[in-house]
Protein backbone atom coordinates (compact mmCIF):
# COMPACT_ATOMS: atom_id res chain seq x y z
CA UNK A 1 0.00 0.00 0.00
CA UNK A 2 1.11 3.57 -0.58
CA UNK A 3 1.69 5.62 2.56
CA UNK A 4 1.46 9.39 2.59
CA UNK A 5 4.42 9.39 5.01
CA UNK A 6 6.86 7.12 3.23
CA UNK A 7 10.32 8.07 4.57
CA UNK A 8 11.88 5.44 2.31
CA UNK A 9 11.50 7.84 -0.60
CA UNK A 10 13.29 10.76 1.06
CA UNK A 11 16.85 11.48 -0.03
CA UNK A 12 18.53 14.26 2.00
CA UNK A 13 21.10 16.25 0.02
CA UNK A 14 24.66 16.92 1.08
CA UNK A 15 25.55 20.63 1.31
CA UNK A 16 28.94 21.98 0.21
CA UNK A 17 29.18 24.27 3.22
CA UNK A 18 29.60 22.52 6.57
CA UNK A 19 28.47 23.61 10.02
CA UNK A 20 32.15 24.05 10.95
CA UNK A 21 32.64 26.44 8.04
CA UNK A 22 29.55 28.43 8.98
CA UNK A 23 30.74 28.67 12.59
CA UNK A 24 34.19 29.74 11.46
CA UNK A 25 32.87 32.61 9.37
CA UNK A 26 30.66 33.72 12.28
CA UNK A 27 33.60 33.33 14.65
CA UNK A 28 31.67 31.38 17.25
CA UNK A 29 30.49 27.96 18.35
CA UNK A 30 26.78 27.33 17.86
CA UNK A 31 25.06 26.41 21.11
CA UNK A 32 21.54 25.89 22.39
CA UNK A 33 20.89 27.48 25.77
CA UNK A 34 17.66 25.84 26.92
CA UNK A 35 15.72 27.59 29.70
CA UNK A 36 13.09 25.43 31.44
CA UNK A 37 10.85 26.25 34.39
CA UNK A 38 7.35 27.18 35.51
CA UNK A 39 5.33 29.96 33.93
CA UNK A 40 6.44 33.16 35.64
CA UNK A 41 9.73 31.69 36.88
CA UNK A 42 11.74 34.19 34.81
CA UNK A 43 12.81 32.18 31.75
CA UNK A 44 12.01 34.91 29.23
CA UNK A 45 13.45 37.69 31.39
CA UNK A 46 16.78 35.86 31.69
CA UNK A 47 16.86 34.74 28.07
CA UNK A 48 16.16 38.27 26.81
CA UNK A 49 18.90 39.75 29.00
CA UNK A 50 21.41 37.03 28.19
CA UNK A 51 20.79 37.40 24.46
CA UNK A 52 21.36 41.17 24.73
CA UNK A 53 24.69 40.61 26.54
CA UNK A 54 25.89 37.98 24.11
CA UNK A 55 24.87 40.18 21.17
CA UNK A 56 26.76 43.13 22.65
CA UNK A 57 29.85 40.92 22.72
CA UNK A 58 29.48 40.18 19.03
CA UNK A 59 27.76 36.80 19.16
CA UNK A 60 25.20 36.00 16.46
CA UNK A 61 22.18 34.97 18.48
CA UNK A 62 18.52 34.10 18.17
CA UNK A 63 15.88 33.74 20.88
CA UNK A 64 13.00 31.27 20.58
CA UNK A 65 10.32 32.10 23.15
CA UNK A 66 7.19 30.13 24.06
CA UNK A 67 4.60 32.85 23.64
CA UNK A 68 6.18 34.06 20.36
CA UNK A 69 6.46 30.63 18.76
CA UNK A 70 3.00 29.70 19.95
CA UNK A 71 1.58 32.76 18.13
CA UNK A 72 3.20 31.67 14.85
CA UNK A 73 4.80 28.36 13.93
CA UNK A 74 3.02 26.45 16.71
CA UNK A 75 -0.30 28.27 16.85
CA UNK A 76 -2.07 25.03 15.94
CA UNK A 77 -0.94 23.38 19.20
CA UNK A 78 -2.78 23.17 22.54
CA UNK A 79 -1.53 22.78 26.12
CA UNK A 80 -2.58 19.14 26.41
CA UNK A 81 0.26 16.69 26.95
CA UNK A 82 0.18 15.88 23.24
CA UNK A 83 0.33 19.57 22.27
CA UNK A 84 3.27 20.25 24.54
CA UNK A 85 5.19 17.21 23.30
CA UNK A 86 4.78 18.35 19.69
CA UNK A 87 5.60 21.96 20.66
CA UNK A 88 8.95 20.93 22.11
CA UNK A 89 9.71 18.45 19.30
CA UNK A 90 9.29 21.20 16.70
CA UNK A 91 11.41 23.64 18.71
CA UNK A 92 14.12 20.98 18.93
CA UNK A 93 14.08 20.65 15.15
CA UNK A 94 14.09 24.43 14.60
CA UNK A 95 16.99 24.72 17.05
CA UNK A 96 18.85 21.99 15.16
CA UNK A 97 18.56 23.97 11.92
CA UNK A 98 19.70 27.17 13.62
CA UNK A 99 22.68 25.40 15.22
CA UNK A 100 23.56 24.00 11.82
CA UNK A 101 23.51 27.61 10.59
CA UNK A 102 26.05 28.45 13.30
CA UNK A 103 23.81 30.53 15.57
CA UNK A 104 23.87 30.75 19.37
CA UNK A 105 20.25 29.87 20.11
CA UNK A 106 18.43 30.67 23.36
CA UNK A 107 15.05 29.15 24.10
CA UNK A 108 12.46 29.84 26.77
CA UNK A 109 9.74 27.18 27.00
CA UNK A 110 8.18 25.65 30.10
CA UNK A 111 9.12 22.26 28.58
CA UNK A 112 7.62 20.45 31.58
CA UNK A 113 8.47 16.89 30.53
CA UNK A 114 11.87 15.32 31.09
CA UNK A 115 11.52 13.01 28.09
CA UNK A 116 10.96 15.97 25.74
CA UNK A 117 14.01 17.84 27.02
CA UNK A 118 16.03 14.64 26.58
CA UNK A 119 14.69 14.40 23.04
CA UNK A 120 15.82 17.96 22.26
CA UNK A 121 19.25 17.14 23.67
CA UNK A 122 19.41 14.10 21.40
CA UNK A 123 18.22 16.09 18.35
CA UNK A 124 20.83 18.86 18.70
CA UNK A 125 23.63 16.76 20.20
CA UNK A 126 24.52 16.66 23.89
CA UNK A 127 27.68 18.75 23.46
CA UNK A 128 25.63 21.64 22.01
CA UNK A 129 22.95 21.67 24.69
CA UNK A 130 23.15 23.77 27.85
CA UNK A 131 20.18 23.24 30.17
CA UNK A 132 19.25 26.09 32.49
CA UNK A 133 16.72 25.25 35.17
CA UNK A 134 14.97 28.47 36.16
CA UNK A 135 13.99 27.46 39.64
CA UNK A 136 11.39 29.52 41.45
CA UNK A 137 8.88 28.07 43.91
CA UNK A 138 5.36 27.98 42.49
CA UNK A 139 4.22 30.22 45.37
CA UNK A 140 6.51 32.98 44.06
CA UNK A 141 5.43 32.46 40.43
CA UNK A 142 1.80 32.55 41.49
CA UNK A 143 2.35 35.64 43.59
CA UNK A 144 4.05 37.42 40.66
CA UNK A 145 1.35 36.22 38.23
CA UNK A 146 2.61 38.62 35.55
CA UNK A 147 0.04 37.40 32.98
CA UNK A 148 -2.80 36.77 35.44
CA UNK A 149 -2.88 33.13 34.29
CA UNK A 150 -2.44 31.51 37.73
CA UNK A 151 -5.55 33.36 38.89
CA UNK A 152 -7.47 32.11 35.87
CA UNK A 153 -6.13 28.57 36.35
CA UNK A 154 -7.25 28.58 40.00
CA UNK A 155 -10.67 29.78 38.87
CA UNK A 156 -10.83 26.97 36.30
CA UNK A 157 -10.86 29.41 33.38
CA UNK A 158 -7.53 28.06 32.04
CA UNK A 159 -7.18 24.28 31.91
CA UNK A 160 -4.03 22.12 32.05
CA UNK A 161 -2.00 24.90 33.64
CA UNK A 162 1.54 23.85 34.57
CA UNK A 163 1.96 23.50 38.32
CA UNK A 164 -1.80 23.62 38.95
CA UNK A 165 -3.48 20.83 37.00
CA UNK A 166 -0.60 19.82 34.71
CA UNK A 167 2.76 18.51 35.98
CA UNK A 168 6.25 20.03 35.84
CA UNK A 169 9.07 17.49 36.01
CA UNK A 170 12.11 19.03 37.70
CA UNK A 171 15.40 18.52 35.77
CA UNK A 172 17.72 15.97 37.43
CA UNK A 173 20.98 17.15 35.94
CA UNK A 174 20.67 20.68 34.55
CA UNK A 175 23.95 22.37 33.57
CA UNK A 176 22.98 25.25 35.79
CA UNK A 177 20.16 26.09 38.18
CA UNK A 178 19.18 29.71 38.70
CA UNK A 179 17.14 30.49 41.76
CA UNK A 180 15.27 33.56 40.58
CA UNK A 181 13.50 33.85 43.92
CA UNK A 182 16.76 34.89 45.59
CA UNK A 183 19.12 36.04 42.79
CA UNK A 184 18.86 39.36 40.94
CA UNK A 185 18.76 39.36 37.13
CA UNK A 186 22.35 40.73 37.06
CA UNK A 187 23.61 37.97 39.36
CA UNK A 188 21.80 35.36 37.30
CA UNK A 189 23.29 36.63 34.03
CA UNK A 190 26.80 36.69 35.53
CA UNK A 191 26.39 33.05 36.57
CA UNK A 192 25.18 32.10 33.10
CA UNK A 193 28.06 33.92 31.39
CA UNK A 194 30.54 31.95 33.49
CA UNK A 195 29.09 28.75 32.10
CA UNK A 196 28.63 29.86 28.51
CA UNK A 197 31.78 31.83 27.62
CA UNK A 198 34.17 28.92 28.28
CA UNK A 199 32.13 26.74 25.87
CA UNK A 200 33.29 29.06 23.07
CA UNK A 201 36.81 27.62 23.39
CA UNK A 202 39.32 28.98 20.90
CA UNK A 203 36.82 31.45 19.43
CA UNK A 204 37.08 33.55 22.58
CA UNK A 205 40.73 34.30 21.85
CA UNK A 206 40.01 35.59 18.37
CA UNK A 207 38.23 38.72 19.60
CA UNK A 208 38.92 41.91 17.68
CA UNK A 209 39.44 44.77 20.14
CA UNK A 210 39.88 47.38 17.41
CA UNK A 211 36.43 46.67 16.04
CA UNK A 212 34.79 46.87 19.46
CA UNK A 213 33.49 50.02 21.10
CA UNK A 214 35.15 50.98 24.38
CA UNK A 215 32.13 49.91 26.45
CA UNK A 216 31.94 46.53 24.68
CA UNK A 217 35.62 46.02 25.29
CA UNK A 218 35.30 46.77 29.00
CA UNK A 219 32.25 44.55 29.39
CA UNK A 220 34.06 41.82 27.49
CA UNK A 221 37.10 41.95 29.72
CA UNK A 222 35.03 42.00 32.87
CA UNK A 223 33.09 38.99 31.70
CA UNK A 224 36.24 37.15 30.76
CA UNK A 225 37.67 37.78 34.20
CA UNK A 226 34.47 36.53 35.75
CA UNK A 227 34.31 33.58 33.43
CA UNK A 228 37.74 32.39 34.47
CA UNK A 229 37.32 33.44 38.11
CA UNK A 230 40.45 35.57 38.15
CA UNK A 231 40.86 37.62 41.31
CA UNK A 232 38.60 40.61 41.20
CA UNK A 233 41.52 42.72 42.43
CA UNK A 234 42.96 42.59 38.94
CA UNK A 235 39.97 44.32 37.39
CA UNK A 236 40.95 47.93 38.26
CA UNK A 237 44.44 47.30 36.91
CA UNK A 238 43.09 46.30 33.54
CA UNK A 239 40.35 48.87 32.87
S1 LIG B 1 5.16 24.28 26.98
O1 LIG B 1 4.64 23.60 28.17
O2 LIG B 1 4.57 23.76 25.75
O3 LIG B 1 6.63 24.25 26.96
P1 LIG B 1 5.28 27.08 26.35
O4 LIG B 1 6.53 27.53 27.00
O5 LIG B 1 5.32 26.80 24.88
O6 LIG B 1 4.71 25.79 27.15
O7 LIG B 1 4.14 28.15 26.57
C1 LIG B 1 3.89 28.63 27.87
C2 LIG B 1 3.15 29.96 27.84
O8 LIG B 1 1.85 29.80 27.32
C3 LIG B 1 2.99 30.49 29.23
O9 LIG B 1 3.99 31.42 29.54
C4 LIG B 1 1.63 31.14 29.22
O10 LIG B 1 1.76 32.52 28.89
C5 LIG B 1 0.89 30.48 28.10
N1 LIG B 1 -0.11 29.48 28.52
C6 LIG B 1 -1.40 29.45 28.10
N2 LIG B 1 -2.05 28.39 28.59
C7 LIG B 1 -1.18 27.70 29.37
C8 LIG B 1 -1.27 26.50 30.14
N3 LIG B 1 -2.40 25.79 30.23
N4 LIG B 1 -0.17 26.08 30.81
C9 LIG B 1 0.98 26.78 30.73
N5 LIG B 1 1.13 27.93 30.01
C10 LIG B 1 0.06 28.40 29.32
Amino acid sequence: SISLFDVNHIYPIQTKVSKDQREAILNQRARLIWFTGLSGSGKSTLAVQLEAQLHALGFKTYLLDGDNIRSGLNKDLTFTEEGRVENIRRIGEVARLMLDAGIVVLSAFISPFKADREQVKAIVGEQNYIEVFVDAPIEICEQRDVKGLYKKARAGEVKNFTGIDSPYEIPDTPDVTIQTGTLSVEESIATLMKIILPTQGSYLQTWKPLEMGLMDLMVYMLLLLQAYSLPRLLIPLII
